[in-house]
């Protein structure tokens, strides 16, 4: 199996929640509601699934590898708009957490700017996925021997099995926060 495959493997499930944003943001447009539970689902999703698993063993792994080799320029240039779509995912998050509190607090305000992060979110991903899954991530399987594609795939294997271990040591201490005694 190649180094991609389980990359690609994931564009398939971040398609689906991407799906499901589309709809949401349809409806609230109509109706002027949204529904919490899923802003948080997104927020996990993208933060977690996306980000930090996902953008996780592409930048850290596979990038990482790549930046090693004399790429074309062509790749190159599609590496940095890569890694630039990856920061813009993680900034958007994070304001769509800061705009979901703070409607949790009662800033019935925060509601345009939650759905126009999940827009940007729903825009971004579709042409991200498509960039790399037909212009990216085969032709930089050439730059790498057999052997090499096997250990990128041996790494990507145990960041997945660290990364739940990483995101509730994270958890656990964010709940500190929350304490009621302090
Ligand atoms: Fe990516
Ligand atoms: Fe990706």
């Amino acid at each position: 199996m190649l180094p991609i495959a389980p990359l690609m493997i994931e564009h398939r499930l971040i398609e689906k929640l991407i799906g499901v944003i589309e709809n949401e943001v349809d409806w609230c447009e109509q109706s002027g509601n949204i529904s919490m539970e899923l802003v948080d689902i997104v927020i996990d999703f993208i933060g977690n699934y996306g980000d930090r698993c996902h953008h996780g063993k592409e930048e850290g792994i596979l990038f990482r590898e790549l930046r090693k080799k004399s790429m074309s320029a062509e790749l190159v240039a599609i590496m940095e708009e890569l890694s630039e779509e990856h920061r813009e995912s993680r900034a958007s998050v994070a304001r769509l957490v800061e705009a979901r509190d703070r409607y949790i607090q009662g800033d019935k305000m925060a509601l345009p700017e939650i759905v126009d992060r999940l827009r940007f979110i729903k825009s971004l991903y579709p042409g991200h996925i498509e960039k790399e899954d037909r212009m990216f991530f085969l032709p930089c399987m050439d730059y790498f021997s057999d052997q090499e594609k096997e250990a990128m795939l041996k790494e990507e294997s145990d960041f997945d099995m660290r990364i739940i271990h990483r995101i509730y040591r994270d958890k656990a201490q964010k709940a500190r926060q929350f304490l009621s005694c302090t």
